[in-house]
């Protein structure tokens, strides 16, 4: 297949022809995540837990060590795992049995989801979007993103949730860099009273800050060397069949669940001008229209069990 994983190079022609707008892209989006790096880190524990899990030496007792030294954090993921979420109310009491029972991908990504969530924060931009809403929204997206790796079987659950749950951060790095330049966002990409967007948004990105949310998702995941399928769901849940073929499949997952949660009551979808579910995305990753139907139906109900889960 051909190289057009890096994301930095595919400015729509109709509006940065120019050439080095490729360029301009990056120093943009290099400018940015300088600028945020003080803001936009993840603890350090958090990025102790991705390399060990990451690392195929480690066990379930160097993990168990890690998050028992950070009482607040192992007290968060023992909400988490006796919630109804996870199916095992009330039957997890230490850390170690909820490696045991889960799995350590599965602790990593609460870990990882109890540090995002303090990322979205800065309040009330427009009387269509606040941060707590883009959260809310990134919440749907992973639990639909889980729901359809369960589906399709593809042993992707808890990779395919944090790919979901991070998907829009590059909004996030706008927010935090330029919260000026958002606003013109906002207000070029339009809104109804049911935040059904006017323009693209995407290209209104791309005319005021020179790249846009996918751009900026890209460059934090690979600041905080988030694993590849992470940088392919931030990086291309609006063009997964950009990707190389191989590394369509988490991409091309949050692509649907970002479109189904955008059609929940109150859901965002400004960064969506149509919510039309690709078929040719459909066709990837095998999913036929029983299996979206099915999950549609329950995706309400899941989406406010992990609401109480993640608040
Ligand atoms: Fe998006
Ligand atoms: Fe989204």
């Amino acid at each position: 297949m051909t190289q057009q994983a890096t994301g930095s190079t595919s400015a729509p022609a109709a509006q940065q022809p120019a050439p080095g707008a490729a360029a301009n892209r990056e120093q943009v989006v290099a400018a940015a995540i300088r600028e945020i790096s003080h803001i936009a880190t993840l603890p350090e524990i958090t990025l102790k837990i991705v390399e060990l899990v990451e690392s195929p030496k480690s066990t379930a007792q160097d993990l168990n060590k890690i998050i028992s030294a950070d009482p607040a954090l192992s007290s968060r993921i023992l909400k988490v795992v006796n919630s109804s979420f996870y199916g095992l109310p009330g039957q997890i009491a230490s850390i170690n049995r909820a490696i045991v029972m889960l799995g350590l991908n599965a602790v990593k990504n609460i870990a990882i989801a109890a540090s995002l969530a303090k990322l979205f924060r800065g309040g009330e931009l427009t009387a269509n979007f606040s941060a707590k809403h883009l959260w809310t929204h990134c919440n749907a997206v992973a639990v639909g993103s889980k729901m359809l790796a369960d589906s399709l079987r593809l042993g992707l659950a808890d990779e395919a949730f944090l790919a979901g749950l991070m998907h829009d951060i590059g909004i996030m790095v706008e927010m935090q860099f330029d919260r000026a330049k958002l606003i013109e966002v906002l207000q070029k990409a339009g809104a109804d009273s049911k935040g059904v967007p006017a323009n693209d948004w995407l290209k209104a990105e791309d005319e005021t800050f020179g790249a846009n949310h996918q751009d900026f998702g890209i460059a934090l995941c690979e600041k905080w060397r988030f694993p590849k399928p992470f940088v392919y769901a931030t990086g291309f849940h609006h063009r997964p069949l950009e990707l190389p073929n191989e590394a369509r499949t988490i991409a091309s997952i949050v692509y649907v669940a970002d479109r189904m949660a955008a059609m929940l009551e109150g859901g965002f979808r400004q960064d969506l001008l149509v919510t039309d579910i690709g078929a040719d995305v459909c066709e990837q990753i095998k999913l036929d229209q029983i299996k979206l139907d099915a999950i549609r139906k329950i995706l309400p109900d899941e989406v406010k069990n992990a609401n109480a889960m993640l608040a």
